[in-house]
């Protein structure tokens, strides 16, 4: 069986997860479902990120150690993904001890080939992000370039890589691999970046403790981001069960925000390179969401809560949304009203509605009950039943490779024209005039819905199962694969389906006191 190996960022448990978190995440739920879809043995990893003195410092506030202060957050993050109907495999934390294990081996390996070296590091350092800067990148000549925080000087004995001696190795695995990095104008950045020129990278601490020992001086703790990368390969049973890596490595799709693309498509490659092992097939970078124009942030309260919106609008619609509103690879703006557009607009009206009316017909005509497809098909049949297939076709080259926005415009299309198809076609009319035809469209309708529920099934999960219930497909939607949906056909005629019902509710939004409530609906005839 083809396998896909899809991973989240692991997350700093310095605080509880907030949107952007919920964001790279659902992400790549949506990417492991589709691929369950596609038959696909899928291994879908996230986890916490752990170490580092950003974390240390946090817990020393709270007058904890580390561990206990890290131990209060990952359940929150957990609580999260189960609210957002993530389907992870695996949750990784970096203090699990296979994880230690692993990133000593291959900080020895590296040692081993030469890649690592003793020096002495003096520098700017920015705490918040757990990064050194050289002057020239420091902004008004004391702040993090990254984060705008300011940085403090630091002088430490330190362990370097020799990353310089990956420049050339790795503009030529970028010019080779032109998939590597997502999306292309990202690609342009990091390529420009590296030929400017890399220095060796100091991967070891001294000035603090919470850290995986440097295996070979027990005075140092290894840099947070060496030993977080190599999460990907822990989770997959490295370096104890290599038959397990050898199976799923290297991974095939990184999820990651763009500001920790440096890290992924320059440092992660060389450290495996140095290791002897496979450089992961892709890694694609999205955007960041800001709130109402401005960055979200703790000082100014505006930080959008994850439980809080799920909770208010419904966990299919906050996730519809995130990849709707703002197309997947760019930054992109929350306001509550644009939440509230989209889930009135495509989702009960477009989507919610297309379903309500055609099992509302099928009722009225034909008692619920799938009618045999009769008579001569013409164009618009074909082009129905052609739009369907296509869709799916292009699905399976989008969401595999994290084109998550285009892919659920390809699904809209296809819900529009179904839309289209049902106005054209009028049943009503068909059943006045009583037409025998009317049976063959009613089956393309609920033929088509049956489309429509995979396709949207990786978006909104929950909702496509009360689609596959409504429909009567005998299966959860997440048992759907896509060799159910190369033919057109599947829905048997005989079955008697649901006989409505509302999906998406319309709701309205009070913008002055932040309350919802669902909008009171005229009945449909
Ligand atoms: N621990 C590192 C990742 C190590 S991966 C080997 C880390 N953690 S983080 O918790 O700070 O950030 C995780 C992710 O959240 C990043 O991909 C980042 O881009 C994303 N986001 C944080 N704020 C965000 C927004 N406002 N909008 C969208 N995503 C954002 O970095």
């Amino acid at each position: 069986m083809e396998k896909f190996y899809v991973t989240t960022p692991i997350y700093y448990v310095n605080d509880i997860p907030h949107l952007g978190h919920a964001y790279t995440t659902t992400a790549a739920d949506i990417v492991a479902r589709f691929n369950r879809f596609l038959g696909r043995d899928v291994f879908f990893l996230t986890g916490t990120d752990e170490h580092g003195q950003k974390i240390q410092q946090a817990a020393e506030k709270r007058g904890m150690t580390p561990k206990e202060f890290v131990d209060t957050l990952v359940p929150k993050f957990k609580e999260l993904w189960e609210k957002l109907n993530i389907s992870y495999d695996h949750f990784i934390r970096t203090t699990d001890p296979e994880h230690i294990k692993a990133v000593q081996y291959i900080f020895k390996k590296c040692y081993e080939n030469g890649d690592i070296y003793l020096g002495e590091y003096e520098g700017w350092y920015c705490i918040p992000c757990e990064t050194y800067h050289t002057e020239k990148e420091l902004l008004e000549g004391k702040y993090c370039p990254m984060c705008k925080r300011e940085v403090v000087r630091v002088k430490e004995e330190s362990y370097f890589f020799r990353l310089s001696k990956y420049q050339d190795r790795l503009l030529e695995f970028y010019e080779k691999n032109p998939d590597f990095i997502a999306p292309e104008f990202r690609r342009n950045e990091v390529i420009n970046f590296v030929k400017q020129g890399l220095k060796d990278l100091s991967i070891s601490r001294t000035s603090f403790t919470w850290g995986i020992p440097v295996p070979i001086n027990e005075k140092h703790v290894i840099y947070v981001w060496f030993d977080a990368l190599t999460n990907y390969l822990t989770a997959v049973g490295y370096p104890d069960n290599m038959d397990k890596v050898n199976h799923y490595w290297p991974a095939d799709l990184h999820l990651v925000g763009k500001d920790i693309l440096r890290f992924h498509t320059v440092y992660w490659p060389a450290f495996l390179m140095s290791a002897g092992l496979e450089i992961p097939k892709r890694v694609f970078a999205h955007g960041w969401w800001t709130v109402n124009g401005e960055k979200m942030s703790k000082s100014k309260g505006n930080v959008v809560n994850p439980f809080e919106i799920i909770e208010k609008f419904g966990v299919d619609q906050v996730r519809f949304f995130l990849f709707r509103e703002v197309s997947f690879g760019l930054d992109g703006d929350f306001t509550y009203e644009k939440l509230v557009g989209r889930i009135n607009g495509e989702l009960a009206n477009d989507l919610g509605n297309l379903f309500n009316r055609t099992l509302s017909m099928l009722k009225k005509y034909r008692k619920s009950v799938v009618p045999e497809p009769k008579g001569t098909e013409d164009e618009l049949d074909v082009e129905l039943k052609n739009k369907a297939i296509a869709t799916a076709a292009r699905l399976k080259e989008l969401i595999p490779k994290a084109e998550l926005t285009r892919a659920l415009e390809e699904i809209w299309q296809f819900v529009s024209f179904v839309n289209f198809y049902i106005d054209r076609r009028a049943p009503w009319s068909l059943n006045k005039e009583g037409k025998e035809e009317l049976d063959r469209v009613l089956y393309n309708m609920v033929e088509a819905l049956r489309f429509i529920t995979a396709f949207v099934y990786p978006y909104m999960p929950s909702s496509a199962e009360k689609m596959a219930e409504m429909l009567k497909l005998g299966k959860k939607a997440e048992s759907l694969r896509i060799s159910e949906f190369e033919e057109w056909g599947g829905i048997k005629p005989g079955t008697e389906l649901e006989k409505g019902g509302i999906l998406f509710p319309r709701i309205e939004y009070n913008p002055e006191t932040g309350e919802v409530s669902i909008a009171k609906t005229k009945k449909s005839k």
